[in-house]
């Protein structure tokens, strides 16, 4: 996907992201400019005969200008059931491992955004679920701080959807500063069942420029 397609995905995922409520107005956040992504590496893991991973270099994470929020872009997420699947895979599953640079700063995920592009027979259904997490660079191990966001769907449905949900912020200001060097991992699964062989149901990205979108809203805390 080249830059350009790149900026402009973005630039519509900051459209959805202006729609969202306002953060907390005690939010402060990094100055602009400051908070930067080092490293993506998107993880293949082996996927049964009913699933299909993402490429490497098929998905692209980036802080907002304003760093209220960090963009990720699956360019390579679909999956389908019935007559109508073609080569997709009943099971769609990504995940990626993130690093960032934000010398002082730690976030939590406020709440998310999906964009993409569901359709679904009579008959079928979808479930996408995102999971993330914190992984501690020096010992391997997850931090605290977990989250996941579900969402179910039902045919008959056939849409451009997006979804926001807002997480949990349990965490304790010591728990947040933790995660300042820390690894973020995040997958994406979506799974489609159909009640017979006849019907068929497909997810993938929208129809405005087939990429799937997913858009966490951060809320950020000074540490140090
Ligand atoms: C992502 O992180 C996990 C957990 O640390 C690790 O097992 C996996 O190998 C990493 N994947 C890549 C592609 O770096
Ligand atoms: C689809 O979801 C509905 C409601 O949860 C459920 O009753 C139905 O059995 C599901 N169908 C399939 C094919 O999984």
């Amino acid at each position: 996907m080249g830059y350009l397609f790149f900026t402009l995905i973005l630039v519509l995922l900051a459209t959805i992201a202006y729609a969202a409520p306002a953060p907390a107005a005690t939010t402060t956040r990094p100055p602009t400019g400051k908070a930067t992504i080092s490293t993506i590496a998107v993880d293949n893991p082996s996927v049964d005969t009913d699933g299909s991973g993402c490429r490497s270099g098929s998905v692209g994470v980036a802080f907002s200008s304003d760093n209220t929020y960090l963009t990720i872009i699956f360019d390579d997420f679909q999956a389908a059931i019935g007559p109508k699947a073609g080569d997709y895979k009943k099971r769609a599953f990504c995940r990626v491992n993130v690093t960032m640079i934000v010398p002082g700063w730690a976030f939590d995920v406020s709440s998310v955004d999906f964009r993409g592009y569901v359709n679904l027979a009579k008959g079928t259904n979808a479930s996408i679920v995102s999971r993330w997490k914190w992984i501690d660079l020096k010992s391997g191990l997850d931090m605290k701080g977990k989250g996941n966001i579900q969402k179910k769907i039902s045919g008959p449905f056939e849409d451009d959807f997006l979804l926001h949900k807002d997480g949990e912020l349990a965490d304790n200001e010591d728990s947040i500063c933790s995660k300042v060097s820390a690894k973020f991992q995040l997958s994406l699964s979506a799974s489609l069942d159909a009640s017979s062989t006849t019907v068929s149901g497909l997810v993938k990205g929208d129809s405005v420029d087939a990429a799937f979108g997913q858009l966490l809203n951060l809320n950020w805390k000074k540490c140090s």
